[in-house]
């Protein structure tokens, strides 16, 4: 049988290893990972001469299509592409009615996650979904376990905004997913601490960005933190921690982590986090407007020894495609929350991280494709092995650009890194053997991207490289 295609010559980056090798790909999947004068031939070739040839980006906290997002599965998968993301999880919403919702009438969580599924046609790469649960209907807990069967083994509540869970239910929540090994993903700040400060502020005439930072302070998340993570330590239920900004909470997660173990414990953060600091309040104005908000430079350095320590599994972007128009309201403090990030997560977190940092390309590789991969239960993503899915990066670590906006393929209009200069880059992305991007380019039709069934993970013990 021939190959489909090789790609040689490359420097091979897993989560455990840097070797040079070849790769040969056959029905969608690597075959072969050694010497391509052994393999039979392909009908095309790849080559990596001076380049790095990783697992794609698996993005475990992209918004797609709904109240924080207008991008659509092709235009945000086609930014995740470009940026060497080969599979994305979104969110299927149980819809609530709300000033901030897009829906007219409540409905349930399997209508949601049925409803996102049918606006995914168009995706370039893979895509998975978490079950997100906006009421304290305890009628969710029949949809649980259907949504597990159905592959969708994750679960988003916030504990602010006005689809908020109170820690009351969403104890309940982790007491079901317990017995059924799903997992929740919290958005985890401090309601009554946020939305008191806002009042305070906006009462007080605060009328600028810079003030932000200071309506959602860092122990704000560190008391949710400290509180979910409580929680999910009783009923020995998986808890990962969404977008960790702050040394505060990060020692609340450490602290719950170090008692009931990396089985039940996990966290992850955002490469504006560790890229960014609160000085973009002043750059940038509303348009980093993120919750939590970007932190002072010294939580940057808090987030890189937490990754190196392994409290931080995970570097996700929380993608919400915004444009300029969405972000200009009358009051600043009325704007939407979060920034569009897909097509830039990798570049820059290896700006930042390998260069900048000194971390390694296996820890590179282990934040953003392996440890996702592993935590929300995708066996055949997030390594380069034989039997995988032939999710690939071929990556030119010396090449050097500057970041514009005006290359973005997501709606958004702007970037919270316009002008940066980063080295490194992304040349082609596979996605399942089929290329989707070639030399920077898109050149696959929409539609190739998948649905990805989920299982329920195993959160064993990992073991962490630097
Ligand atoms: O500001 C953010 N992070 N927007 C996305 C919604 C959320 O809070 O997760
Ligand atoms: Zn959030």
């Amino acid at each position: 049988m021939g190959l489909d295609t090789i790609i040689r010559d490359g420097t091979v980056v897993n989560a455990d290893a840097t070797w040079e090798a070849d790769i040969g790909i056959a029905d969608e999947q690597v075959v072969a990972v050694g010497d391509a004068t052994r393999f039979p031939d392909a009908d095309k070739v790849i080559d990596a001469t001076d380049r790095i040839v990783m697992p794609g980006v698996v993005d475990p906290h992209v918004h797609v299509a709904d109240m924080f997002s207008g991008d659509t599965y092709r235009t945000a998968t086609a930014a995740a592409a470009l940026g060497g993301v080969t599979t994305i999880i979104d969110f299927g919403w149980q819809a609530w009615t709300g000033e901030m919702s897009p829906y007219d009438r409540p409905a349930s969580l399997i209508e949601g996650i049925e409803r996102k599924q049918e606006k995914a046609d168009e995706a370039f790469v893979d895509f998975s979904l978490h079950g997100g649960i906006t009421r304290e209907d305890p009628a969710v807990f029949d949809d649980l376990k259907m949504a597990i069967e159905s592959g969708v083994t994750s679960f988003k509540m916030y504990t602010t905004y006005e689809m908020g869970l109170s820690y009351g239910f969403i104890d309940r929540v982790l007491e079901q997913l317990a017995d059924i090994g799903g997992v929740a993903v919290v958005h985890t700040e401090d309601p009554t601490i946020c939305d008191t400060r806002t009042d305070m502020l906006r009462a007080a005439g605060r009328g600028d960005p810079t003030d932000y930072p200071d309506s959602r302070p860092d122990y704000a998340e560190a008391v949710s933190a400290a509180t979910v993570g409580r929680l999910a330590a009783e009923h020995g239920a998986k808890y990962y921690g969404f977008h960790t900004t702050s040394r505060k909470a990060l020692a609340e997660l450490e602290r719950v982590r170090s008692e009931a173990g990396p089985e039940t414990i996990r966290a992850e953060t955002c490469t504006h986090y560790t890229a960014l600091d609160e000085s973009v309040y002043e750059e940038q104005g509303n348009l980093a407007m993120i919750a939590p908000p970007i932190r002072p430079s010294a939580d940057q350095d808090a987030l890189f020894e937490h990754l190196r320590r392994g409290t931080l599994d995970v570097v996700s972007s929380d993608h919400c495609g915004y444009t300029r128009a969405d972000k200009d309201v009358d009051d600043w403090w009325d704007s939407a929350f979060g920034a569009n990030g897909l097509q830039t997560e990798l570049p820059v977190f290896h700006d930042e991280a390998v260069h900048g940092r000194g971390f390694s390309y296996p820890a590179l590789v282990r934040v953003k494709s392996a440890l996702p991969a592993k935590l929300f239960g995708l066996p055949r993503k997030g390594a380069i092995a034989p039997g995988a899915d032939a999710d690939i990066v071929v990556f030119d670590p010396n090449t050097t650009y500057e970041i514009d906006a005006a290359d973005n393929a997501s709606i958004s209009d702007f970037t919270l890194y316009q002008g940066r200069e980063v080295t490194g880059g992304v040349e082609t992305t596979l996605v399942r053997g089929e290329p989707v991007v070639e030399d920077g380019e898109l050149v696959a039709s929409p539609g190739h991207g998948e649905f990805v069934s989920r299982e329920p993970p195993e959160w064993t013990p990992d073991t962490v490289l630097q």
